[in-house]
């Protein structure tokens, strides 16, 4: 396939401050790196490095105090059509049904709601029959296999997910790992993916870039080879936690955040 840009999403010495009423705090130092087409990634590193202060930038949802991030070669200013968010909450509207959520962006962009996607989507994830239903009616998980609907129902190139299954059980987790991979392998959507969980974040990525401790800066990148499609009983073989704990030993190796430094960061 032809690229105008080699590289998906280039993050160009990214620096942020956060101008607060106690001070300054200096998330982000001078971080770069680049994500490629297809390619998935996850941002690993202790609570409060910078990892959401990231992302945030990437979808455009605020300002660098310095640096730059470029999607496909284009500065990001602003939210984008082309990056699909997904947040540890589903963030769905209580008082609407499932469907009529996932229509919701649509009617607040003046867009016509691509029904058939929709279905398909919802079909895709396991939600078919679940349309009619409110929020509350779903579990935890079939709400975020909504946010991942609603995600894609734009047909983004780019999916930013911020520690999206951090609230679910070990289960639905597992579950969930095995539905993004799938919907990743047959979408080859670019993905970045924050977790606190070193072997969800070997287990889906291709790139596991560890940030260290305030201000966050790119540590270590380890890419990670097991072939794919990957199943979940890899995560019991040797190999893999051979990966997991040269991670866990790079993550705890980071001098901790003065104020936000975490024992669960490296869970
Ligand atoms: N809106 C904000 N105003 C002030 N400080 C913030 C704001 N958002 C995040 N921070 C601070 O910036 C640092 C990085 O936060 P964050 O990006 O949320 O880290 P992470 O996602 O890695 O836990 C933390 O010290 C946090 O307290
Ligand atoms: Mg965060």
């Amino acid at each position: 396939m032809n690229h105008p840009s080699p590289i998906k999403l280039v993050i160009d010495r990214a620096t942020k401050h956060y101008e607060t009423r106690t001070g300054r705090v200096h998330a982000l130092d001078n971080v770069s790196l680049h994500v490629g087409h297809h390619e998935f990634v996850s941002l690993v590193g202790p609570s409060g490095c910078g990892k959401s202060t990231l992302l945030w930038s990437m979808a455009g949802l605020h300002d660098l105090t310095s640096g730059e991030i470029r999607l496909d070669g284009v500065p990001i200013h602003g939210p984008n059509p082309n990056i699909g968010m997904i947040f540890q909450d589903a963030n769905l509207l209580p008082w609407r049904s499932i469907q009529k959520n996932l229509e919701f962006p649509f009617e607040i962009s003046g867009k016509q709601a691509d029904r058939q996607r929709l279905t398909d989507l919802m079909e895709r994830v396991g939600l078919g029959a679940f349309g009619s239903k409110m929020p509350r009616e779903l579990s935890g998980g079939m709400q975020q296999r909504a946010s991942i609907v609603r995600a894609l129902s734009f047909d983004p190139s780019v999916l930013l997910m911020d520690e999206p299954f951090g609230a679910l059980d070990a289960f639905t987790r597992d579950e969930m790992n095995m539905l993004v991979e799938e919907i990743w392998l047959e979408t080859r959507k670019t993905i970045v993916f924050i977790t606190h969980s070193i072997p969800e974040a070997v287990f889906l990525s291709d790139k596991v870039h560890v940030m260290s401790a305030r201000p966050g800066r790119l540590a270590k990148t380890f890419t990670i080879d097991f072939p794919r499609p990957r199943a979940l009983d890899i995560m019991e073989t040797r190999e893999f936690f051979d990966v997991v704990n040269t991670i866990k030993a790079e993550i705890q190796h980071q001098p901790a955040s003065p104020r936000t430094a975490q024992a669960g960061a490296t869970q």
